[in-house]
């Protein structure tokens, strides 16, 4: 089947109002980079500019609900696309050529996503950010081999946030990711509807995975990697593709970034170097909107910012040179090329700009993290195990209880940037290198930078789904990383349980 015929089933599979323009607006950009595509019901009077294409946004997931569960469906599939504007990529994708579908559910209602493996190897997919029952996570203990399916099903019982899924198969979520399999998961509750802030999905809140490819001259990915740095390449994508540009049509947007990378950390900010609000970070809203110019994300982490926009001026979203924290240590790229400049998207406004809400001055309650518990634990991160120990699917790390608060202390004691994910609940930053964490940190977070020699302490508690045999991982995020091993397990027990 050729590639247009597969994305004109891809489009009957997948109706929503959004593929209309903003999925199908990333495959017309495909065909001829000044393309305009379709509005998103916004009149758009301008022509793409010069040289840009319009930022494909993953459609909205069809759902179809069947004795109370919402279902989504995945297939992780080979696929063709334009990463670059001449050059067409071998790729893999969830239901679509590269990255997958958005999905996106309110708290409280149960979901399933049927997960059907059409690639020629074993993959799985884990819901980065979700709170939810071990067996369902889709770590490396829940592979799904080629042509198999997967069916997890739970509840969902957190906040509203910005979270993402990606594979995660014992020793490939590298690769497997690098050639396009990661995708959005948006989950809504009333706090995030009623914070006022841009909620348009696809106009004037936008999604944005942050990705870096290496491409060979005929268009197929580069897999080659130097030992210990992982892929890391210079071509830096938007949601797939290079030179991308969103037309603005709101005096505010909102973009929820993720850093999809598998190990290059940004230093993001605008071109103007003027301000943008960051209003959430990985588990959800902040307590109250953080005024920056730069914003750090570690491969894995994600922060909503809200970009002031103004007639016929263009801003740009861009990555900076990475700083290099403190006198000690190096900073959280070293060693990744921390010195380079990307563009990442150039926000284009329409001549007449919709007048939007201010942020307002209080987001979300985060409640206070408990500063002492009767667990602590460490961790010590020293450039390819923890704690001298390479990840080992047989070996149970740690052991925690349910509703019991623990300390848990990261130290990184390489002169590498690496950094922390724990899976199934959010933590709160208790201190980095033994200071409190600066505001945009304060939040609910699941990924973390743990600076080259230094650390990160943590508070988190176990909720709920105790179970004596399906482990959850905690690991460093640089995917290469983690597949060498930089990676643990840990059990969720009830009171007086045993691990079995
Ligand atoms: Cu996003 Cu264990 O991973
Ligand atoms: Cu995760
Ligand atoms: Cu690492």
């Amino acid at each position: 089947m050729g590639v247009w015929s597969r994305r004109a089933v891809l489009a009957g599979l997948v109706s929503s109002p959004v593929i209309a323009a903003g999925c199908i607006a990333g495959t017309a950009t495909q065909k001829a980079p000044s393309d305009e595509g379709a509005g998103s019901g916004a009149a758009l009077g301008e022509p793409a500019p010069a040289g840009y294409r319009r930022l494909p946004i993953p459609p909205a997931a069809e759902s179809r609900t069947e004795n109370g569960v919402r279902w989504f469906t995945l297939e992780a599939r080979p696929g063709r696309w334009n990463i670059v504007a001449d050059r067409t990529t071998p790729t893999w994708g969830y239901s679509q050529d590269l990255l997958g579908p958005t999905l996106r559910a309110r708290r409280g209602e149960t979901v399933g996503v049927q997960v059907r493996n059409l690639l020629p190897e074993t993959t799985s997919v884990h819901w980065h950010g979700m709170h939810l029952p071990a067996r369902f996570d889709g770590g490396p203990h829940q592979p799904i081999a080629p042509t198999e399916t997967w069916e997890p099903s739970w509840v969902i019982a957190q906040p509203a946030a910005t979270l993402w899924y990606h594979p995660h198969p014992h020793g490939s979520t590298q690769t497997h990711t690098y050639r396009g399999l990661a995708g959005l998961f948006l989950v809504d509750d009333e706090t995030g509807d009623g914070a006022g802030l841009p909620n348009e999905y696809g106009v004037d809140d936008l999604p944005v995975i942050v990705q870096d490819k290496k491409l060979n001259p005929d268009g197929t990915l580069d897999e080659r990697e130097d030992t210990g740095t992982g892929l890391v390449g210079p071509t830096v994508t938007a949601n797939g593709i290079t030179g991308a540009y969103a037309p603005v049509v709101t005096d505010r947007v909102r973009l929820r970034i993720v850093n999809g990378s598998t190990m290059r950390v940004y230093n993001l900010g605008l071109d103007d170097n003027g301000e943008f609000e960051v209003v959430a970070s990985d588990g959800g809203l902040l307590a109250a909107p953080v005024r920056l110019r730069r914003l750090v994300l570690t491969p894995g982490e994600r922060a909503e910012i809200v970009v002031r926009m103004q007639a016929g001026q263009q801003r740009t979203l861009r990555s900076f040179p990475v700083p290099v924290r403190g006198g000690k240590g190096r900073g959280p790229s070293a060693g990744a090329a921390q010195g380079e400049e990307f563009e990442i998207l150039l926000l284009s406004p329409q001549p007449r700009l919709r007048p939007s809400t201010a942020t307002p001055s209080v987001l979300a309650a985060i409640p206070p993290p408990a500063t002492r518990a009767s667990v602590t634990r460490t961790f010590e991160l020293d450039g390819n195990s923890i704690n001298g120990l390479p990840m080992d699917m047989d070996r149970i790390d740690a052991t925690a209880t349910v509703d019991v608060p623990e300390i848990w202390t990261v130290t990184n004691t390489h002169n590498r940037v690496h950094n922390f994910h724990v899976h199934n609940n959010h933590f709160q930053v208790l201190a980095v290198n033994g200071s409190p964490p600066p505001p945009e940190l304060a939040g609910w977070k699941d990924t973390v930078a743990v600076p080259s020699s230094g650390s990160v302490r943590l508070a988190v508690v176990f909720r709920d789904y105790a179970d004596p045999r399906n482990p959850y991982m905690y690991h460093c995020h640089l995917m290469r990383h983690e597949d060498d091993g930089m990676m643990g397990q840990f059990l969720v027990v009830g009171p007086g349980q045993q691990a079995d």
